[in-house]
């Protein structure tokens, strides 16, 4: 046999980073959950909070504003924020995971300096505009295009279900720029675009079933020009941009979807601790006990796909051959699955109290359901992995 080994323990910066969260998770946004679902008011006090903690750009280097840590730390502090409030976790997810590592990635030096450092501190907010109102799931046939000018490009569409669009002080837009006239095939390509940009408007804030307080809207490019220098990345290799930042989004996703879980399962817990029937504390009875057990080993697993996700992410910084799209969808549906299988069991341990909004069971049931959705359907996760698993 050979001597392999395997470790799961978390470092120690891993485990402060993980602590800091769980404190301000528990100091300052679990108390505000409730009332932040219910008003569906954006947190922008928890939203400076976390751009002085270092949390809006984790994995971004020192030198660009970010906390210079992996993007282990990046999930673990993910499920902390998410598990008191999903709503906070996706506002920080985006910034993270779909504004900034795409910056990180591909963004000029330039770019780097003035628009990623203020945002990888919080300063400012990043948002993505991949969506359409008729391209979701088939993301390259959006009908966004951009034409290229003097000194420039025009651009004219449209993109929604845009997280942290209202707020947001610029977004990655994605936009056709090539067509081959023949075979119909198109090319993309990614700006970076300032909101207040001339022909680039936002419209009011769309309601939601769940994520009440991160708030969303459709955006509008209308005859919108940008300079040369908004491109990110290579002119006609946009897609890939926005391909591999959704390898790391998905990562988000998942540690969002982990924390959900987390907390309908630790609520659950306690309140069987409490409630009685048949003479006994419920958690006496093996259907609670049975529903417990399933609920933490499913977490169990979500989390150590999402970490071997994140471990992998960290390696492909250093090692561009490293590639994790299918270990990122692998995360992200199994964990998105889970956290509406637990929270489902966990309004079910509660009975009717769970059902009750004095409960915060019903808002995780409400929050879990986009994580099987967003940045990537379970459907389009399916399809991810079955092509890895069945190519070559
Ligand atoms: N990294 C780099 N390049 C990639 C890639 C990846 N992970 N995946 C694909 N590519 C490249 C391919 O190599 C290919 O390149 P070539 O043309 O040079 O060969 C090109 O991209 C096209 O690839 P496919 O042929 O596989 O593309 P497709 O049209 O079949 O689509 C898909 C693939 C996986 C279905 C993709 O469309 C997809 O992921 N769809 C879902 C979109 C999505 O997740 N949207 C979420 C929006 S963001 C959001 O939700 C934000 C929010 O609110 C929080």
């Amino acid at each position: 046999l050979s001597s392999g080994s395997m470790d799961f323990e978390l470092t120690e910066t891993q485990r402060m980073i993980r602590d800091t969260a769980r404190d301000f998770a528990a100091k300052e946004v679990a108390p505000k959950a409730a009332e932040l679902d219910k008003n569906e008011r954006w947190p922008a006090e928890l939203v400076a909070k976390m751009g002085e903690l270092g949390f809006l750009g984790i994995a971004v280097p020192e030198e660009y504003g970010g906390a210079g840590l992996d993007h282990v730390s990046y999930a673990l502090a993910m499920e902390e924020i998410s598990a008191a409030c999903a709503s906070t976790g996706v506002i920080m997810s985006v910034n993270n995971s779909l504004f900034c590592d795409p910056l990180v990635k591909f963004g000029s030096e330039k770019q780097k300096k003035e628009i990623l450092t203020p945002v990888a501190r919080g300063e400012k907010l990043g948002c993505f505009g991949l969506t359409e109102p008729m391209s979701g799931s088939d993301a390259q046939t959006m009908a966004t295009v951009a034409k290229k000018v003097d000194g420039g490009w025009v651009i004219d569409g449209a993109k929604n279900w845009i997280t942290n669009g209202p707020h947001a002080d610029y977004i990655i837009l994605f936009a056709i720029t090539e067509k081959d006239p023949t075979t119909g095939k198109v090319k993309h390509t990614a700006f970076v675009i300032p909101s207040g940009t001339a022909g680039f408007t936002k419209n009011a804030r769309d309601h939601k079933l769940g994520i009440k307080a991160a708030h969303s809207c459709t955006v509008f490019f209308e005859n919108c020009f940008v300079p040369d220098d908004a491109v990110v990345g290579k002119v006609g290799e946009g897609f890939k941009v926005a391909m591999a930042t959704l390898d790391g989004g998905r990562i988000g996703i998942a540690s969002q979807a982990l924390g959900i879980a987390k907390a309908a399962l630790e609520k659950s817990v306690q309140y069987a601790k409490e409630r009685k029937s048949f003479g006994v504390t419920i958690d006496k009875h093996q259907a609670i006990q049975f529903m417990i057990a399933d609920m933490g080993t499913e977490l169990d697993a979500a989390r150590l796909l999402t970490w071997r996700a994140a471990a992998l992410k960290d390696k492909a910084v250093t090692d561009k051959s490293v590639r994790h799209s299918m270990e990122s969808a692998q995360a992200k549906l199994y964990a998105s699955e889970m956290s509406t299988r637990v929270a489902h069991k966990a309004i079910q341990i509660h009975g009717g109290y769970g059902y009750s909004t004095e409960f915060p069971v019903e808002r995780n049931y409400r929050d879990a359901r986009i994580t099987e959705l967003y940045e990537g359907t379970s459907e389009i996760q399916r399809i991810v992995i079955a092509a890895n698993l069945l190519k070559g």
